[in-house]
């Protein structure tokens, strides 16, 4: 039971950073917002209830107001669809934390919930949930995505997979400086039975005698880490029918990390 709390703990963690992004750039806009120009363009034309149309007309002030409004209204139609769009992005994570909250709460059936999903949408929201991270650290993303159909898959399952995944090749390049930070995120079908989904880093790797032991509850290297993430992935993915495995050439070498899981096209679902 603790361990189903550290994980939950943990994993609702890696999310909130994201809603906590969100919310502030949310908050920027909105303190920032041009439509503060509304007031100060009504206060000119409430200063001229007999004379409105001379105002209009004739005076130097006066005869910008109506441009000026119109570009009001394009900067705040802009303003308001960021707005959405962040909301968006934020809704799409605060959904993710119920979701491991529930999975977790109803954890002795771990039963899978698929729904029909595209997978590389998918690693776009895991990507954008590290957002900050990855631009803070300067990593580049190279996106290396089959054309890959339609396919049943347990969403949030997947999305903390990739989360972690993606913060822990993060974290693995913090100390390259003499080289760009490259992470590759690969995706497709294998054997025409199975979904393969990798993350690759260029960071610090993994010490041969580590390989196995990184998967562990508890086990890390770093002076911050918990060494919670990897175990819930490697759980994750048994509970999708599928395993995740790690792969390093040595330390200094980078490394790679790749789930498979079983392929369900929609259609056969159906
Ligand atoms: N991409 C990677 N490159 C090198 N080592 C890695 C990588 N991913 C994981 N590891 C090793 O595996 C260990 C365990 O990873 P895990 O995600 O479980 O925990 P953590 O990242 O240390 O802490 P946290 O619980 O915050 O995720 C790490 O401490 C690190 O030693
Ligand atoms: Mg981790």
């Amino acid at each position: 039971m603790a361990e189903i709390a550290t994980n939950v703990l943990h994993n609702v963690g890696n999310v909130l950073n994201s809603v906590n992004i969100s919310s502030d750039l949310i908050t920027r806009k909105l303190r920032n917002s041009k439509a503060q120009g509304l007031g100060k363009a009504m206060q000119l034309i409430n200063e001229h209830p007999d004379d409105l149309g001379t105002f209009l007309s004739e005076d130097a002030k006066g005869k910008l107001l109506p441009g000026y409004l119109n570009q009001l209204v394009v900067a705040i139609t802009q303003e308001q669809q960021e707005m959405l769009d962040e909301l968006n992005q934020m809704n799409k994570s605060v959904d993710h934390i119920k979701d491991i909250v529930a999975t977790q709460q109803s954890y002795a059936g771990a039963n899978s919930m698929t729904e029909p999903l595209f997978i590389n949408e998918l690693l776009e929201d895991a990507l954008r949930m590290n957002a900050g991270a990855l631009t803070r650290h300067h990593v580049t993303v190279v996106r290396e995505y089959a054309d890959v159909p339609q396919v049943m898959g347990d969403k949030h399952r997947l999305l903390l997979i990739l989360i972690n995944l993606i913060s822990n090749a993060k974290y693995a390049m913090s100390d390259l400086s003499n080289r760009p930070r490259t992470m590759t995120l690969t995706v497709r079908i294998v054997d025409d039975n199975f979904l393969e989904i990798s993350v690759k880093d260029d960071g610090e790797g993994i010490a041969p005698e580590n390989m196995t032991r990184i998967f562990a509850h508890g086990f890390t290297t770093r002076k911050e880490g918990h060494g919670f993430g990897l175990h819930s992935c490697a759980l994750a993915a048994i509970e999708m029918n599928g395993h995740l495995t790690a792969h390093s050439d040595g330390p200094g070498q980078g490394a790679l990390f790749t789930l498979q899981i079983p392929l369900i096209s929609v259609t056969e679902n159906a």
